[in-house]
């Protein structure tokens, strides 16, 4: 066969091929694996000229290592072999296949269902052991109401994680939509606030509620999920004696705090399913990193946009558009 048969065969290939020697020069490059990473013919030169999270791959080269990453919003599956002649090692092969949407949702399933269970352990941890020590007698009477204490904190936390987790998945499974009806922002946001303010009171943070009524189309539960968590999040991550101002108006909400913002590299994964910026933090003031996981899955369901903006030890500010009411 010759060369041009050959790179003929190997771009009419499903898969990414892409083939570096022993100094990492690029020997090939086929079609799907450009298409693959995004880049035009002729660009990819070097190891160095891939995408960052291919070139991370490389990092623990192993011949015959997989591994599925996150590739301008696709999965793709990288392979990674060696290239040998006569026992010698002449170069490697790089090859990638895209996922395809149901093996990334299978996927994405199963990294959420982990996660889940790795949350669940810490605390279900320290609560048998709390639980183990008095049961041993090896709590002193004094220690027994702290370590009870500590057990409920723990519970909390479990109970918060696991709440979110069925909201989570309620919004994955249901047409929610469907108990859509006319609901007043304002007077939700109004009812929101008094949930949280004792939150707010106990760290001296004032919550000042602007603007008027405004309706949108939704569903009642979901859309107080939102606010909920939008507010607790500007009550938990501000400053003592900070302020939080929820402004209702024009089919939008916003909710500003003067908190200790969220630096720029974080911005973009903040909503992802348990990313937090610090998550000791987090969890000391028993968070569970789905909060706003939750927001973006509610403003998806309804055609709303979230506009997030921050600076850091400043504030931060993010607003809400929902689409016109149907009249
Ligand atoms: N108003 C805010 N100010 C600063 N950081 C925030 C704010 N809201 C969210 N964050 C950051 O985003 C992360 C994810 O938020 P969220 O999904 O609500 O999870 P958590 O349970 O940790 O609050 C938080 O851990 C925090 O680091
Ligand atoms: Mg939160």
């Amino acid at each position: 066969m010759n060369e041009n048969m050959l790179s003929g065969v190997l771009n009419a290939l499903e898969d990414g091929v892409t083939v570096f020697d022993l100094e990492g020069t690029a020997l090939f490059c086929n079609e799907k694996a450009l298409a693959l990473l995004h880049c035009a013919p002729g660009t990819i030169r070097r190891i160095g000229d891939l995408p960052n999270e291919v070139r991370a791959f490389f990092g623990d080269v192993r011949s015959g290592r997989t591994e599925t990453i996150e590739l301008n919003g696709q999965a793709v599956r990288l392979h990674y072999q060696d290239l040998r002649k006569n026992g010698m090692r002449t170069g490697a092969v790089l090859m990638m296949s895209d996922l395809g949407e149901q093996q990334r949702a299978d996927r994405m399933r199963y990294e959420f269902t982990a996660n889940v269970s790795h949350e669940l352990k810490t605390p279900l941890t320290s609560i048998s052991g709390y639980a183990e020590m008095i049961e041993n007698g090896m709590a002193k009477d004094e220690d027994i109401r702290r370590f009870a204490e500590r057990i409920r904190r723990e519970s909390n936390r479990m109970l918060a994680l696991v709440s979110d987790v069925i909201t989570l998945s309620e919004l994955d499974e249901r047409q929610i939509l469907e108990q859509a009806e006319t609901v007043d922002l304002y007077t939700l946001a109004a009812e929101t606030v008094e949930t949280l303010k004792s939150a707010a009171m106990v760290r001296g943070v004032s919550v000042q509620l602007l603007g008027g009524p405004t309706p949108v189309f939704g569903v009642r539960t979901l859309l107080s999920e939102l606010v909920y968590n939008l507010l607790d999040n500007a009550i938990r991550y501000n400053r003592d004696n900070g302020t939080v101002w929820v402004r209702v108006a024009d089919r939008q909400l916003s909710v500003r705090d003067t908190g200790i913002g969220i630096p720029k590299h974080h911005l973009g994964r903040i909503f992802e399913r348990f990313y937090r910026v610090d998550k000791s933090r987090s969890k000391a003031t028993g968070g569970t990193g789905l909060g706003l996981a939750i927001v973006k899955h509610i403003s998806e369901e309804h055609h709303a946009k979230i506009v997030l903006e921050s600076a850091e030890g400043i504030g931060t500010e993010i607003t809400v558009t929902f689409p016109p009411t149907e009249s």
